[in-house]
């Protein structure tokens, strides 16, 4: 039995929380067996590197190298996968992952896009989620979302304006340029949250479907 990896990418503020929500809501309802995991995080080992990854290391006096950053987003990504995302999948089930690798590519491009494939096929092999659905808008639309508590928290959501920028095209290059194999879907994320979903849920609706079609015995 085969599962169906879903990845959900999109900067900080895209509503990905509230997507993934109504995704689960939809998977429920058509009794379709999921999991719901985010990275970085997803294990007790990776949610320490999350805090790690989000925050720096405290009293640090210089700045971590982007290689270093991209090395331990991958760090905890192998935790997530071993422990998590390959089990569910080998089980049969939809994973839906808040962020995956196209998070690296996209915030962690000045290690060079090249060198972060090479580290991702070298950690994790030709694995690549079947379906990652892209939250593109405007980043100071997205801002406007966020609480300054969760901005405090995460040294990424509050990158200056032209850096969120920079991330927002990498992001859009991944999806128009296809990194890797998996299907892509763009999403207007800037209109409201029934108007994002309703670009989400024909690509959702196919997952079902082929989950619901898929033979219940052998992989
Ligand atoms: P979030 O999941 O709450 O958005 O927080 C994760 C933060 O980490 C977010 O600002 C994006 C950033 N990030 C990277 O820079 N690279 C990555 O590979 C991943 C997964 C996240």
């Amino acid at each position: 039995m085969k599962g169906q990896f879903i990845a959900v990418e999109g900067l900080g503020g895209s509503g990905k929380t509230s997507v993934l929500d109504r995704m689960e809501a939809q998977l429920q309802q058509a009794n379709v067996p999921y999991i719901r995991t985010r990275e970085p995080g997803g294990t007790f080992a990776a949610e320490y590197l999350r805090k790690l990854c989000r925050e720096g290391i405290p009293d640090n006096p210089g700045k971590l190298d982007p290689m270093t950053v991209a090395l331990l987003f991958n760090a905890a990504r192998a935790e997530n996968i071993k422990d998590v995302i390959k089990p569910a999948l080998q089980a049969g089930k939809v994973v839906l992952c808040d962020r995956f690798c196209d998070s690296t590519f996209a915030f962690q491009q000045e290690a060079g896009l090249k060198q972060l494939l090479n580290i991702h096929l070298a950690a994790h092999g030709d694995f690549f989620p079947d379906l990652t659905f892209l939250l593109d808008g405007d980043p100071a639309i997205f801002q406007k979302r966020i609480t300054p508590e969760e901005m405090a928290r995460d040294q990424f959501d509050s990158m200056a304006m032209d850096k969120l920028n920079t991330a927002r095209l990498n992001f859009v290059n991944l999806t128009k340029y296809r990194i890797h194999d998996g299907s892509y879907v763009l999403v207007n994320a800037e209109v409201n949250q029934d108007q994002v979903y309703a670009q989400v849920l024909p690509g959702l609706m196919s997952v079902i479907d082929f989950m619901k079609k898929r033979p219940k015995t052998g992989v």
